[in-house]
């Protein structure tokens, strides 16, 4: 059984068994606007801050600038944490242009060989660059042998679904999610719903991960109700129920024993 590691999200521990998994790949389901990249935030922050774990972020949809100033909102200052070394900020959204730009060409029908030659997915070399950051942020710079203990990479919808080829998707996604499985981190990966209702098919991705876990914003009698659900953590015991959770200036919070839409 891995060790669990303390998810930095108030009453997401006790959801989960106890924490995230270490070592393991935690897939983050939601619907745009649901609060994946402020979870994905605070798991990074309070691992620096309160649990000495550092870390690192992949962002595949947005600048760092837009980040950090996302983050200093909750008043967590991932610019200081990056200076003193304990957080480091991957700029991969390149890869979702080049994802973009093969969509568009694949929709006019152009040949894509000719335009895209030296414009391949470079997935093998984020991976290289993630192990480069991983092992210069730490917590402690003079500790030997310390490095990053928590990646997140957000969001794998705006790389996948660009791409069109089924086979090629597979394999960008299989070697993204084995790659960071291999890394020896716990990793928080987003990804976007394409379709939610009760018969929701599992995304692909679903498959390949440790853990999913589930955000998404329900409507009912004119008001909203954020609520989040784990839908599957191997080798825990988790609680499965459908939960409220709230977003506020301190991030995210979540009600394990709230029963939503305040029934009895
Ligand atoms: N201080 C705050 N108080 C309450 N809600 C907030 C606050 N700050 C942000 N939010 C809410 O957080 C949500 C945005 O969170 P976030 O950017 O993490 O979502 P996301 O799931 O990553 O969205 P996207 O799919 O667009 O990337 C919005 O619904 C916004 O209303
Ligand atoms: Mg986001």
């Amino acid at each position: 059984m891995p060790r669990k590691i303390a998810t930095g999200i108030n009453g997401l521990d006790q959801l989960v068994g106890g924490g995230f998994p270490e070592g393991r790949v935690i897939l983050v389901i939601g619907g745009p606007g649901t609060g994946k990249t402020i979870m994905c935030g605070q798991f990074l922050y309070k691992g620096i801050y309160e649990h000495e774990e550092s870390g690192v972020f992949v962002s595949l949809d947005e600048s760092k600038d837009h980040f950090y100033s996302e983050m200093q909102g909750f008043g967590w200052d991932f610019r200081k944490a990056e200076e003193e070394g304990k957080f480091a900020f991957i700029d991969a959204t390149r890869m979702s242009r080049v994802a973009m730009l093969r969509e568009k060409l694949d929709k006019e029908g152009r040949s894509l060989h000719a335009r895209l030659r030296g414009k391949q997915l470079p997935i093998d070399e984020l991976i290289k660059d993630l192990q480069v950051k991983i092992h210069h942020t730490k917590i402690d710079r003079h500790a030997p042998g310390a490095r990053a203990k928590r990646v997140v990479v957000d969001t794998l919808a705006s790389l996948i679904y660009r791409i069109p080829d089924p086979v090629e998707r597979r394999t960008a996604v299989v070697d993204l999610i084995e790659s960071l499985a291999d890394l020896g981190v716990t990793s928080l990966v987003t990804t976007e719903l394409e379709y939610l209702g009760l018969e929701r098919n599992a995304v692909e991705e679903e498959f390949l991960v440790h853990g999913v876990i589930m955000m998404q914003t329900l409507f009912s009698g004119g008001t909203t109700t954020r609520a989040i659900q784990v839908e599957k953590m191997r080798e825990a015991k988790v609680n499965p129920n459908l939960v409220p959770y709230s977003i506020d200036q301190n991030g995210i919070q979540v009600f394990p024993n709230m029963p939503l839409f305040g029934e009895k």
